[in-house]
């Protein structure tokens, strides 16, 4: 007997076109859930046996004849067929070539809807758990350049106007806070994709008593849908971990953005390492952050996932149709997308250095300290802020005509914008002693700084 064209005319696809079967097939993209499916397959055996549909000794053959597909597959040796259409019926028609008739058990009591939908969320779950890693990892590098730039004094921007002194370490630490926030959105996903489908069968229930705890437990899920309708049809897992994704790609495309701007000629604040930039094939001069635009260009495409995926599933009625079949291959090219983003930010940020003294002159340069001055006049002359204001802008508009910075105003060119001004006033000019005087829990007071650096040293565990 042949075994193979006996599990082939008995499947669901016997009278189908050649074109049909290639357009119809999914067996290219979810090939990449065959771990999830064997496993998926593995426990319904498990709950099978227990109700006796399955003796034990076919049940010792079916997860053998499992182990051996897996194995196959970590050699490379399986040949999957477009006419068998996705993995499901793949891997039923491997087992089935590996240990005959048996094979024709596996499928009591659920269908495809219920095993793609609890497929995708163990591959969900992990993907969620494999961007956390990476995520961590690169705040890891952050945080390294943060402590070796705890004392960079660098201008922080408003409208990439220079607004007021920095710390290097502080505006890093911005960043930990945005990856950190992604942390919290992919642990949201988990818990939300943490529901097994099995049970659901087709759309309303099985026919069969499949013990859910036992199915839970052998797929580490913490409980089993409520509802097998909903069961069936609940995609919005995947639109969480895109959403999840799209907010990381966000975050990645401000800091290459930034880091792009940074690294130009004009700036001096970050030169990105050789091995993350090219050369023109014409100025031999030049050095492109590729690898940053790149990143920033590549983020957008992350981003519409989400818009893409909720456009298959937006006025679908319930339950299954074929239209999901489409979903796997938008959280696969997101997943894989994001992935190679994040490693490359990753080693971009360990390789590459930020410059130490360019960010004290432009602060001096551009009036940084301008706010600091019209503090002193609220803080030590009881002037108001909204006198005070004029004042400086006045005493900058004079500097600026005068090509000076505010430390080479000498105090009686001062004292001609208002009298009560005193020496006093070059302690707030400082652009060291800014950093110091911020008195806010959330401020770059160096003080403060360190306080963060040592709670992201402890969050990521580094020693
Ligand atoms: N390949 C299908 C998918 O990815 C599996 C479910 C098929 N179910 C069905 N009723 N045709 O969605």
């Amino acid at each position: 007997m042949n075994k193979k064209s006996k599990i082939l005319s008995t499947t669901i696809n016997r009278n189908t076109s050649t074109l049909m079967d290639d357009f119809n097939s999914s067996i290219d993209i979810d090939k990449r859930l065959i771990e999830e499916d064997i496993a998926v397959t593995s426990a319904h055996v498990k709950a099978l046996t227990k109700l006796k549909i399955i003796s034990k000794k076919e049940a010792l053959t079916i997860q053998k004849g499992l182990i051996s597909i897996l194995n196959d597959h970590k050699k490379g040796k399986l040949k999957f067929s477009k006419k068998n259409e996705d993995i499901h019926m793949n891997v039923e028609s491997f087992l089935y070539e590996k240990i005959g008739e048996v094979a024709n058990k596996i499928h009591t009591g659920r269908s495809r809807n219920d095993q793609v939908a609890t497929d995708t969320r163990l591959w969900t779950i992990k993907a969620s758990k494999n961007l956390k890693n990476e995520i961590k990892k690169l705040m890891r590098s952050i945080l390294d350049q943060a402590q070796t730039n705890e004392k960079t004094i660098i201008p922080g921007f408003t409208h990439l106007q220079v607004a007021q002194p920095i710390s290097l370490a502080h505006h890093l630490i911005a960043y930990l806070e945005m990856f950190k926030r992604d942390l919290d959105y992919f642990d949201f996903c988990k818990e939300k994709t943490d529901e097994n489908v099995l049970g659901s069968a087709a759309l309303a229930g099985s026919n069969y008593n499949l013990d859910l705890n036992l199915l839970n437990k052998n797929l580490n899920f913490t409980k089993s849908k409520n509802n097998s309708m909903d069961g069936v049809s609940d995609r919005d897992f995947c639109i969480y971990f895109l959403h999840a994704s799209s907010l990381t790609a966000t975050h990645l495309s401000k800091l290459s953005s930034e880091l792009v701007i940074w690294s130009s000629n004009f700036m001096k604040l970050f030169n990105i390492s050789n091995q993350y930039s090219t050369g023109s094939s014409i100025m031999p001069q030049k050095r492109n952050p590729d690898s940053l635009e790149l990143i920033r260009a590549k983020t957008n495409t992350i981003r519409i996932k989400s818009l893409e995926f909720s456009n298959i599933i937006s006025n679908l009625p319930l339950t299954y149709f074929k239209d999901f079949q489409e979903d796997k291959r938008i959280i696969f090219d997101c997943y894989d997308e994001l992935l190679s983003c994040l490693k490359v930010m990753q080693d971009v940020i360990k390789k590459s250095n930020f410059e130490q003294s360019v960010g004290r002159d432009i602060n001096n340069n551009y009036y940084a300290t301008a706010t600091d001055l019209a503090d002193y006049l609220v803080i030590e002359k009881k002037i108001t802020f909204r006198d005070s204001y004029k004042i400086i802008a006045d005493i900058v508009s004079y500097a600026q005509q005068h090509n000076k910075n505010l430390s080479e105003i000498k105090i009686d060119e001062y004292q001609k914008f208002q009298k009560v001004i005193d020496k006093n006033i070059y302690k707030y000019v400082d652009v060291d002693k800014s950093l110091s005087r911020k008195k806010t829990s959330m401020s770059t007071n160096p003080k403060e700084v360190s306080r963060m650096i040592k709670k992201y040293l402890k969050f990521l565990n580094v020693k």
